[in-house]
């Protein structure tokens, strides 16, 4: 497991873009897992420059959502500022900086007639390209990866999940209040890609930022096991692991010298080319 810690959000972001910006010149075709969230906006912001002032290309890119809330979705007949699906987040904070076709763009599918339906298809989509390559992941407060909330099973596969009272809290503050619908309005369940759907990407690359994640990240990396912290399935991944934390999420890990030195260690010897 790679832990990089970085002292502000941005150079964190900025790490977690370039991690994302290797894999896409390495293989231009690739399937990416994105996430939504306050956490990967740095990142995005920082694959949108790049794609202007560099030219990164997104033109073949596929990409797969992890998350959205049920009863949500692109809506068009929903006020702007009232449509809180997860499509329209990636689309204003992601998709409409980049040259990413419409046609690789795969979200879950708040409105779908049968979500349970949708959900199998969706699995057979991600089978169908390839897999994915690499998996974007933030953590919520209660420790979850997507919306596999509390108790959800390791092996989990892209279903409905209810939202615990903490996520609808979380959210509630990040984006509800702002746009002025109530809690009672609020979606109260969500489509997730599963823990054991995540686990089966090749990479993955997660990232947290601030205090408030401080102990959840600690016990997700440090601490035991458990369907109780969905993220700490990530020490049972096989593939390769980056996770990017800024100094204040990581102010409660025990072994952050280990982990900067590890990281030292692999720049000095990094082979050459
Ligand atoms: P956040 O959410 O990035 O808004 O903190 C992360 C998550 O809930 O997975």
């Amino acid at each position: 497991m790679n832990i990089i810690i970085r002292d502000t959000y941005e150079e964190m972001s900025k790490y977690a873009a370039e991690v994302i910006a290797s894999m896409i010149r390495e293989k231009p075709d690739c399937v990416l897992g994105l996430a939504t969230g306050s956490t990967p906006v740095g990142a995005y912001r920082e694959l949108a420059r790049m794609h202007k002032e560099e030219g990164l290309d997104f033109s073949r890119v596929r990409t797969f959502n992890l998350d959205e809330y049920l009863g949500v979705g692109l809506d068009m007949t929903m006020p702007y500022e009232m449509d809180q699906s997860y499509a329209r987040f990636m689309y204003e904070e992601f998709f409409k900086h980049v040259n990413i076709k419409k046609e690789n763009i795969f979200l879950p599918d708040g409105l779908a007639e049968d979500p349970d339906e949708f959900c199998r298809a969706y699995e057979e989509q991600i089978k169908r390209v390839g897999g994915i390559d690499l998996q974007l992941l933030g953590i919520g407060c209660d420790g979850h990866w997507a919306f596999n909330e509390p108790g959800s099973s390791l092996t989990s596969r892209t279903r409905v999940e209810a939202l615990t009272k903490q996520t609808l809290d979380d959210n509630y503050e990040s984006f509800y209040r702002k746009a002025g619908i109530s809690r009672d309005q609020m979606p109260h369940y969500a489509i997730t890609m599963g823990v054991g759907t995540i686990l089966e990407a090749r990479n993955i690359l997660m990232m947290a930022n601030g205090k408030k994640k401080a102990t959840v990240i600690a016990k997700a990396l440090e601490g035991p096991v458990t369907s109780q912290i969905t993220a700490s399935a990530i020490q049972l991944f096989g593939g390769g692991i980056t996770v990017v934390l800024d100094r204040e999420a990581a102010s409660e890990l025990k072994n952050t010298e280990h982990y900067m030195h590890r990281e030292n260690l692999k720049n000095a010897f990094q082979p050459s080319e």
